[in-house]
């Protein structure tokens, strides 16, 4: 990890004294490891060597504003844009060069920005278009996401266009979550919501991560909020790391909020 951030904080120490909200210590294995990772659309340079992990039973943000390189990064990492450069390693394995469909069976689902569903489909229908990929899906798993999220249960013979925004961010989470992922990535969830569903669906995650070991690469520009549920933060500027470090020293730096993260 060759990133030295501004502020004094390296990859390194974040990864030797990450203090997790789980209650766990030091260092966790890496999930997903991501290697120099540089991609570019035509003249336009997105990402520029990024090096980060993402560790198992944790959850990882990864912050920036406008245009840092948040969704490409995300869109890299899955397939849908080819590197010019780097690796993207899942527990252990090269997928750099691999076929976007094969990450979800390797483990990796992307919740990808705009949560998108299919808008004259009910949300059960939704739900059941997108675990097709699996083969059969049992009534068991479904009733797991519909044990998670409440309020897509008590709407799931509605057509799609009816949910509001947080409930269809929780559709496209509970979609993503009956691949059985290792490793979820999420392209803002919180766009658009109201504080307070933003926080039910952070605190979500969080017992999933706590409870079942879940992995979570969560891209936001919502620093406080990320920073807030985050054991570790990574911070992109211009397709660059600027540093990644404990999140809670992250939330605590003024500097570095003032520079980068707008809080
Ligand atoms: N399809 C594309 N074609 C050309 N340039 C693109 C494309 N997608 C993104 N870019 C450029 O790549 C850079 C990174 O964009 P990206 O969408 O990854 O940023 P982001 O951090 O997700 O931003 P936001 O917070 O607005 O979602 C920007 O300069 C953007 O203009
Ligand atoms: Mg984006």
């Amino acid at each position: 990890m060759a990133e030295t951030g501004a502020h004094g904080s390296t990859a390194a120490s974040a990864a030797g004294v990450g203090l997790s909200k789980g209650g766990g210590t030091a260092t966790a294995p890496a999930v997903l490891e991501v290697e120099g990772l540089s991609a570019a659309y035509g003249p336009v340079r997105a990402l520029d060597g990024v090096t980060l992990r993402a560790e198992s039973g944790r959850i990882t943000a990864v912050l920036g504003a406008n245009g840092a390189g948040k969704t490409t990064l995300l869109r890299t990492i899955s397939g849908l844009v080819r590197p010019t450069a780097g690796r993207v390693v899942l527990n252990g394995e090269d997928v750099t060069r691999s076929p976007v469909e094969a990450m979800v069976t390797k483990g990796m689902s992307h919740v990808p920005e705009g949560r998108g569903v299919i808008a004259e489909l009910t949300v059960d229908e939704n739900l059941r278009v997108g675990s097709l990929f699996r083969g059969k899906v049992g009534q068991d798993e479904f009733d797991r996401v519909y044990d998670l999220f409440p309020r897509i249960a008590e709407r799931r013979g509605q057509t799609a266009h009816t949910l509001s925004g947080g409930e269809r961010q929780m559709l496209v989470i509970g979609r993503a979550l009956l691949a059985r992922p290792k490793v979820l990535l999420l392209d803002e969830p919180s766009l658009g919501l109201a504080p307070r569903i933003v926080a039910q669906i952070f605190a979500l995650l969080r017992k999933l991560v706590d409870t079942e070991g879940l992995s979570v690469l969560l891209v936001e520009q919502n620093a406080r909020s990320a920073l807030s549920v985050a054991d570790t933060g990574v911070v992109l500027n211009l397709g660059r790391v600027v540093v990644t470090d404990d999140a809670a020293r992250l939330a605590g730096d003024e500097d570095l909020r003032h520079a980068y993260l707008g809080f």
